[in-house]
């Protein structure tokens, strides 16, 4: 198979191992990838993931057999269904599907219609109705604008004046364009955070892991919220009858009620939970995969990935459900950013030694905003530059072997959390003491 796989992140650089490490994937290509992406596929295409023709194009005039899109933007805007009526192959969502992530108060819709548990809540476009709803609220209350935010389009509020204060600069101040003209607001859960991911071809589920994010700039989960800084997989209070109730009360339903839509979800669902008393509410769903979960996913999974992804862009995902398997072990990937990120920084500073972080056992090192120097070294390029991740045994010794390949590179402009899995290794303390 020749697969085209879109983006250029720490997620597409981990996809892309994996990929490349499949017996049906003779030949693939990324679209815009990035320095370490350019290091183990067959072909760089210059063309930005916004470029739905241009990369529509490329499909058809190189008989792509499969385009795997990794980050949600191009799917919102309907880079999927280009490509099905090109007759491509394609792993990612069709825009109408897309929305389960490009449109919050279609999500929450969807929670109430087909009984999947979720925080109460409200859609507004007018502020009079949005006031009278969070006057009748307990704080905190949760502000979230409708559309795609960049991530930041959540805000936490501790008091009532607060969310009033929110809901209206989103909606009457413009805070985040078009995507705060519509907000949802929303009742706060409190519990414990994971990170759930099924694959799906419209019917049939074939469930993944889990993983846990850290989303915080800072030690101790303080700071700024960020894209992610660090996660591992799984996280460690999955159990089976937690992962039955995500799959049965959560995944089935949101999957059965998009194709009674008619938006049928094929691509994967990554579902943000929140888990109090052994109970799994939904906090959000997207639709693709997390970065950086999606490094530990890889890191852990075994079988010839491009022929699962292949069957579910085909609606054949049932007859490859044996071709599936984890590795038992814990992963876990530390990432690294230019210093100021989620802030303004710096790009192009100098960053050496990452053969030597390579070589630590069971260490790979993905790429997320790099560039390739003219002198042929490595540069930063982004925020969120590196993501070094790593198997163990237990989540202590991916840990340790993470920060070992993380301490032999040599990058000064760069920053990490120095805790990533450290509720995993509190929990496991306490149960020990
Ligand atoms: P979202 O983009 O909807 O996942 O929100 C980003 C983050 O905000 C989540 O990962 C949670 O940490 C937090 N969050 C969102 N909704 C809620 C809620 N209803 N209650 C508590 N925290 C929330
Ligand atoms: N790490 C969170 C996300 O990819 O949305």
């Amino acid at each position: 198979m020749k697969i085209l796989l879109v983006g250029s992140g720490g997620r597409e650089h981990a996809l892309a191992w994996r990929l490349k490490n499949s017996k049906s994937c003779t030949n693939l290509c990324c679209a815009p990838g990035n320095a370490g992406i350019g290091g183990i596929v067959d072909e760089i295409v210059d063309l930005k993931v916004e470029d739905l023709e241009g990369i529509t194009k490329f499909a058809v005039e190189n008989a792509v057999d499969l385009v795997v899109v990794g980050p949600e933007a191009p799917l919102v805007a309907g880079l999927a269904d280009r490509l099905r009526e090109k007759g491509i192959s394609v792993f990612g969502p069709s825009k109408k599907a897309a929305r389960v992530e490009g449109s919050k108060g279609f999500m929450k819709d969807l929670c109430r219609t087909y009984k999947i548990p979720t925080a109460a809540y409200g859609r507004f476009s007018n502020m009079k109705e949005a006031r009278g709803f969070i006057e009748e609220m307990d704080a905190p209350i949760v502000v979230k604008a409708d559309g795609l935010a960049a991530g930041k389009g959540v805000v936490i509020c501790q008091t009532r004046e607060e969310a009033v204060r929110e809901a209206q600069d989103m909606l009457e101040g413009g805070a985040f364009g078009d995507a705060g003209k519509e907000i949802v607001v929303e009742e706060f859960l409190d519990g414990e955070e994971v990170s759930f991911f099924a694959l799906s071809d419209g019917k049939t589920i074939l469930p993944l892991t889990s993983a846990q994010d850290h989303k915080r700039a800072g030690d101790g989960d303080t700071g700024p919220n960020t894209g992610g800084m660090g996660a591992y997989s799984p996280a460690y209070f999955m159990t089976e009858e937690l992962e039955r109730k995500i799959l049965g009360n959560i995944i089935e339903p949101t999957i059965k009620g998009m194709a009674k839509e008619g938006c049928p979800f094929t691509g994967v669902l990554f579902a943000g939970l929140m888990v109090k008393d052994g109970e799994p509410k939904l906090l959000e769903h997207n639709a693709r995969f997390g970065d950086p979960e999606c490094q530990t996913l890889m890191m852990r999974l075994e079988g010839d990935f491009a022929k699962i992804l292949k069957a579910a862009a085909d609606g054949k995902l049932e007859s490859v459900k044996d071709e599936l398997g984890w590795s038992p072990e814990t992963s876990l990937c530390v990432v690294m950013a230019a210093k100021g990120y989620p802030g303004s920084y710096e790009k192009g500073t100098p960053i050496s030694r990452l053969d030597q972080a390579a070589q630590v056992n069971d260490v790979q090192v993905f790429h997320a905003g790099t560039a390739l120097a003219k002198d042929g070294g490595i540069v930063s390029n982004g925020g969120r530059v590196l993501g070094v991740t790593a198997k163990g045994k237990t989540v202590a010794d991916a840990q340790k072997r993470a920060y070992e390949a993380v301490d032999r590179i040599d990058w000064p402009e760069g920053f990490c959390r120095r805790d990533i899995g450290w509720r995993a290794l509190k929990a496991q303390q306490e149960e020990a003491a």
